[in-house]
């Protein structure tokens, strides 16, 4: 028996990086994974190669800053795979700016993908959740945990999945429902390869973002640590923020 045996899983971003990793994982421990992307064609890939592999899936376009649009794909998703029971929140953007130079709405797009798209898609996920004794694994950042430069809008997204992962948690304990964040640094993905350093900036101050070793981890690294914390094995784990970095935190 698989650890996630024909349980339903949304997995949002799963048609990239972190998320098609996780996506993949599911799949591959018997989950029944819903892949949610903005990228539709990117989701479909993904839910071909769990069923190249023998996993069940299946692909919705979603923007994760559509309330409206999360609540209806939500719905399809219990309708059509079943009430879900883990909901993976993956989706996120970045970008580099001087804050004085960063248009306010770049700072908000961040904002509405990272931490309120996580809040929607959570928030339309609870009930099946609370029904089923389900969990939430979110997706935080050492940008989550200290400050980094050039990066405000991503540190204020991410420190805000942080905290509201702490929240949910308190609030549901006692309902049934554990809520945890994982929170990565230097993950080889196309996130990061988008990164562009600030025009004439020195490269030194990123330096502190980076693994000390040089060395970028895998999305599937990550993925991994998502799955362990929604798997019953980490039934005593909630509220939570886990590193996986290589240290840059410690
Ligand atoms: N790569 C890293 O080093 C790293 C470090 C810390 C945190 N993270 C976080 O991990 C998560 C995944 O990042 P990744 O590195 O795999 O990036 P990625 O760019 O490879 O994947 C992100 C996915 O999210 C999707 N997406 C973007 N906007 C969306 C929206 N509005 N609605 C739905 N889907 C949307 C994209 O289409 C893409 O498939 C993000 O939350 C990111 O902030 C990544």
């Amino acid at each position: 028996m698989a650890r996630f045996d024909d349980r339903v899983v949304v997995v949002t971003g799963a048609g990239s990086g972190i998320g098609r990793a996780t996506a993949i994982r599911f799949g591959s421990e018997g989950a029944i994974v819903a892949c949610l992307d903005v990228n539709e064609a990117a989701a479909a890939t993904t839910v071909a190669t769990i069923g190249a592999a023998g996993g069940r899936a299946q692909a919705w376009k979603l923007d994760v800053t559509d309330a409206a649009q999360v609540d209806t794909v939500i719905t399809a998703v219990a309708a059509e795979l079943g009430r879900p029971t883990i909901c993976a929140n993956v989706a996120g953007i970045g970008k580099f700016a001087r804050s004085e130079e960063q248009p306010v709405e770049e700072f908000r797009q961040i904002l509405e993908v990272n931490l309120i798209g996580a809040f929607a898609v959570s928030r339309a996920c609870l009930p099946h959740l609370l029904e089923s004794g389900g969990c939430i694994v979110n997706t935080s950042s050492s940008a989550g945990i200290f400050g980094q430069p050039y990066n405000a809008a991503y540190c204020a997204s991410k420190g805000g999945v942080s905290l509201m992962t702490k929240a949910m948690a308190v609030e549901y304990t006692r309902r049934g429902v554990r809520v945890n964040a994982v929170a990565p640094a230097g993950i080889d993905t196309p996130l990061t390869k988008d990164f562009d350093f600030v025009e004439g900036s020195n490269p030194r101050e990123y330096m502190k973002m980076m693994p000390p070793t040089g060395e970028m981890g895998t999305p599937e690294m990550v993925a991994s640590l998502i799955a362990f914390l929604a798997s019953d094995e980490a039934c005593y784990i909630n509220g939570t923020i886990v590193p996986i970095d290589m240290g840059v935190t410690a």
